[in-house]
């Protein structure tokens, strides 16, 4: 079988971590009997710098035509990229948003793990990491805060900045069903989070989420406001299964789960709509300060490239491989320098790709 990867490398350490994690794809189908057709993207500031627009229609509908899309990560140095002189329509964040919701990706999905061989990366203390956690975030993608109306106008004098905050039913009862759905399959404990104490669009979320939760009669609900949760994740991630939340709690929330994973450069991410089709990133960003370095971890973007096999393309062997395969090299006491402690063998982007990689053959 072979399957059609769009293939957006990006900004930063984005061509890094997708070099990486292509290679360990390789691998995989060769070792599990499927290959791969790449075709090769541009957005963000790399599109800008040939296009001058961050995105175009060929890379919406190319990414569409395909069966998944791998992604980088996208962006520059807000201080010294020249991507950051132009208006914020055409900004590199500007295209991922478009792609977001030109291909309707509302679920994304942010695994939050620890891997036992990682317990010294976390900044946590012993006895709060106990047995380690495993949580899943599931953030709303295309709604909220990000595609609200947004606008900068001058009231006698004075400059006034306004962004909007809009959720429909439709588009909670969607994300909801997503955050069930997912539950039922782990230990079936949802935390809906919002901010109902002060926002009627968390006030709706609460409700919502409420009459989806009558379908699924199995699984425990628990609402929690935001600033609490902020604080519960470092407190006891433990309590956590499914993390259930708006697209800016959800980026905010998802940073700091990935922390106590030991880095940002573990978190990988699907972003889905409502059919097989999906959108594979880590959640972290470009990170300017270490590209073109060998210093970037790869694993988020190589977990994320495993997510997109059991999702997408229904390989749920070869995802389990590659999962495997991160496992053991951790185990064998392998680290980039954001994941380094004491005893274990520093390596960089290239060669933690290359153990990956030679784990699965
Ligand atoms: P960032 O995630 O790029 O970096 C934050 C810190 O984490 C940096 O110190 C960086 O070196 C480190 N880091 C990130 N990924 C790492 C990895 N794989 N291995 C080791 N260290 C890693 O966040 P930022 O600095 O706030 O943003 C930089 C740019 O990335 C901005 O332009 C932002 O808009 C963009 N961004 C893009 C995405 C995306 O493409 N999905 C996500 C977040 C941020
Ligand atoms: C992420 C990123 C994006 C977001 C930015 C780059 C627009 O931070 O994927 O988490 O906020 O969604
Ligand atoms: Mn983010």
């Amino acid at each position: 079988m072979n399957y059609k990867i769009a293939v957006i490398s990006g900004d930063g350490i984005g061509p890094e971590i997708v070099r990486e994690a292509r290679k360990v794809l390789d691998v995989t189908g060769k070792k599990y009997g499927f290959s791969f057709d790449y075709t090769d993207l541009l957005m963000g500031g790399a599109s800008i710098d040939v296009n001058g627009v961050p995105l175009t229609d060929e890379t919406t509908e190319k990414a569409k035509a395909s069966d998944a899309v791998l992604m980088g990560s996208i962006g520059g140095d807000a201080k010294t990229s020249s991507w950051y002189k132009l208006s914020p329509d055409k900004r590199p964040e500007a295209g991922l948003l478009k792609l977001r919701k030109s291909l309707n990706l509302f679920a994304n999905v942010r695994p939050a793990y620890l891997y036992e061989e990682l317990k010294a990366a976390c900044p946590l203390r012993d006895e709060i990491i106990g047995d380690g956690f495993d949580l899943v975030i599931m953030r709303e993608l295309t709604g909220g805060l990000y595609f609200g109306e947004r606008k900068t106008i001058e009231e006698n004098g004075v400059k006034k900045a306004i962004d909007t905050l809009t959720y429909s039913e439709t588009e909670i009862r969607r994300i909801a069903r997503r955050g069930f759905d997912i539950a039922m399959k782990r230990r079936k404990k949802v935390t809906s989070v919002d901010k109902a104490n002060v926002l009627d669009s968390s006030r709706l979320w609460r409700s919502v989420v409420e009459e989806v939760a009558k379908d699924y009669p199995e699984v425990t609900l628990e609402h929690m406001l935001v600033d609490n949760c902020a604080m519960q994740l470092v407190r006891d991630p433990k309590q956590f299964d499914v993390i259930l939340t708006e697209n800016m709690f959800g980026d905010i929330l998802s940073d700091e789960a990935s922390m106590v994973t030991g880095s940002i450069g573990m978190l990988s991410s699907a972003s889905l709509n409502e059919t097989k089709f999906g959108l594979y990133e880590p959640s972290h960003g470009s990170a300017p300060d270490i590209a073109g370095q060998d210093k970037a971890n790869p694993i988020a973007t190589i977990l994320s490239a495993a997510m997109m096999l059991r999702f997408s393309l229904d390989l749920d062997e070869a995802a389990d491989a590659i999962e495997a395969a991160v496992k053991q090299v951790l185990k064998d006491g392998y680290r980039t320098g954001d994941i380094m402690s004491e005893g274990c063998t520093l390596v960089g982007t290239v060669k933690m790709g290359d153990l990956i990689a030679e784990r699965i053959q």
